[in-house]
């Protein structure tokens, strides 16, 4: 493959293989520095490419929108976050914070009336997982907007009444609202991203409900089998058709990621037998995942998102989720200290396989899989979003200070523990549990629960 040496990327690669190189032999300090440049340099460019897809800040343009893909915004100002705590470098900050803004909806819990009629709890949940990733990297709250914790509350509380013990003995659905494809599907993500942002608001505030919802949600998915606390298997999704007797099965790394996060915040939360419960949590998920999405075959440190790069059928969800895991792992060691000897080796090598994609084009596109080391053909924003993502958590062993911080460790995020409380999609199981008392044939049912669903769909279309 033609290289050409010019770009700074691959002068930043040479460094950091040099400095590798020379590692063994001479003063680790100096050779830090020179690798840490090198990495900030190589995520600069990266990001930078990030953000050619990003035309937020442009006239006539909305700020945090991806009409067809609205959680990938989300997606996209995690990294931004990302790459602003550990390089420190706040080129980006005003497009995030602004965009993170625009888009929280008049109630500040992410349900923004252009999008809120065909949300997934998952897409919503990326948004609240970045806002209190915003408030526990210290960005600034906004002047006269919402703060980054009380959106990140808006979100929990919105998620929370949707909590649908009518099927399954509760969960979350997938989908919030009945006309969609998946509303019939209680999945891993919906309910795991739950639990974390559960566990990251209780470590935050120290305030014990938000524990005990954590708590509720894993128990759970444990009760489904969406998660199995001896083997440690994670499931991807269950049907409410069968009531939730059967799995989907198809592995995802974010599934076991969005379950270890939250177990590491629930390990720092808590105290004594719980602690030592969820830090067997913590050690057994992460020892999955190493397992299965870091191959032997590779080295063991490459990360592999194997249900879908083997035959390159990965579409722009998929993409994103090496991204999601490997920015969660750390925070995981972090927060988790025994993990970090463990994490990090697989940060560092994953960033540098990653980087070794990011030659196509002849414009620095990164490619999809990091364990071919070099570009696979494949170009567009998910790719340099994941990519950025493990570049910039990279550099946590050259980082001071890098845990997310609460309530009592520098974090001044405002709280709002009533955010998000004018939102009516909780009531969106209700018609069906007081009907269903009734001995109303289904296709009164049916009505009834249309017509309760299109006068909340009137509801939140004026509103
Ligand atoms: C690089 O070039 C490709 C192919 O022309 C294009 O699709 C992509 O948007 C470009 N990326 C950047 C970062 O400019
Ligand atoms: C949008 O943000 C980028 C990066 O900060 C900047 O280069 C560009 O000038 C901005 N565009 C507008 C219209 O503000
Ligand atoms: C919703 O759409 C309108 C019209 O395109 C636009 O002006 C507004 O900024 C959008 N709001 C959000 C949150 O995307
Ligand atoms: C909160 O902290 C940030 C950064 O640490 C600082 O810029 C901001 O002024 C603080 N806000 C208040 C209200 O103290
Ligand atoms: C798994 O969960 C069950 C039910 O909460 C508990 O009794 C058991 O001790 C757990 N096993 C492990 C290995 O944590
Ligand atoms: C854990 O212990 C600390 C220090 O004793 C205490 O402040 C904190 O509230 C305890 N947390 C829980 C969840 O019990
Ligand atoms: C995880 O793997 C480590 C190292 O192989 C092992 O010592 C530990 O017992 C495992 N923990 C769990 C909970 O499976
Ligand atoms: C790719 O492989 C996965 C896992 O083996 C399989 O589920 C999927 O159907 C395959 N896709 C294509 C397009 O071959
Ligand atoms: C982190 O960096 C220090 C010094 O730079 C080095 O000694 C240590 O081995 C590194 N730790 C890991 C897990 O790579």
């Amino acid at each position: 493959m033609h290289l050409p040496r010019a770009w700074p990327i691959w002068n930043g690669l040479l460094a950091m293989l040099l400095a590798g190189k020379a590692a063994q032999a001479i003063n680790v300090d100096i050779n830090s520095e020179r690798v840490t440049e090198s990495i900030k340099d190589a995520a600069s460019t990266v990001t930078w490419g990030m953000m050619t897809y990003y035309h937020g800040n442009e006239s006539g343009q909305i700020p945090g929108a991806f009409p067809d893909k609205w959680w990938e915004g989300a997606a996209l100002f995690l990294a931004l976050l990302n790459y602003w705590h550990f390089t420190g470098d706040a080129t980006y900050n005003n497009e995030l914070s602004v965009g993170m803004e625009w888009q929280s909806g008049d109630d500040g819990d992410y349900m923004p009336s252009n999008f809120s009629s065909y949300l997934g709890n998952d897409d919503q949940m990326f948004w609240g997982v970045a806002a209190m990733t915003a408030a526990e990297f210290k960005l600034p709250d906004v002047p006269d907007k919402f703060s980054w914790l009380s959106l990140a509350q808006g979100v929990f509380n919105t998620q929370v009444k949707r909590w649908d013990t009518t099927t399954c003995d509760g969960g979350l659905r997938w989908q919030i609202w009945p006309m969609q494809a998946g509303y019939t599907m209680k999945n891993t993500i919906s309910n795991a991203g739950l639990f974390q942002l559960a566990a990251r608001l209780a470590r935050w505030t120290n305030d014990d409900k938000y524990a005990q919802w954590a708590q509720k949600v894993w128990d759970w998915c444990m009760s489904k089998g969406l998660l199995n606390n001896e083997t440690w298997f994670v499931a991807d999704s269950t049907s409410i058709g069968d009531g939730c007797s059967s799995l989907g099965r198809d592995q995802w790394s974010y599934n076991y990621a969005a379950l270890f996060t939250g177990a590491a915040y629930m390990y720092a939360y808590t105290n004594g037998s719980a602690k030592a419960q969820w830090l067997t949590a913590v050690q057994g998920l992460l020892n999955h995942t190493f397992e299965t999405f870091f191959p032997p075959q590779y080295g063991g440190n490459v990360m592999e998102e194997v249900a879908c790069e083997p035959n390159e059928s990965c579409n722009r969800n998929e993409i994103l989720f090496k991204g999601l895991t490997t920015s969660w792992m750390a925070l995981v060691a972090t927060l988790v200290p025994s993990t970090y000897d463990m994490i990090v080796p697989k940060l560092q090598t994953s960033a540098q396989a990653a980087a070794k994609t990011c030659t196509g084009n002849n414009n620095n596109s990164c490619g999809v899989r990091w364990y071919t080391w070099e570009w696979d053909g494949w170009t567009g924003m998910e790719d340099q979003i994941s990519v950025s993502n493990v570049l910039s958590v990279s550099l946590l062993n050259y980082t001071k200070d890098s845990a997310p911080v609460t309530s009592t460790t520098g974090g001044n995020s405002t709280s709002n523990p009533n955010a998000g409380s004018h939102d009516p999609s909780g009531s969106i199981h209700k018609p069906m549990k007081i009907t269903a008392g009734d001995r109303a044939g289904a296709g009164i049912l049916t009505a009834v629960f249309i017509s309760s669903w299109i006068a909340l769909m009137i509801w939140v279309l004026m509103g």
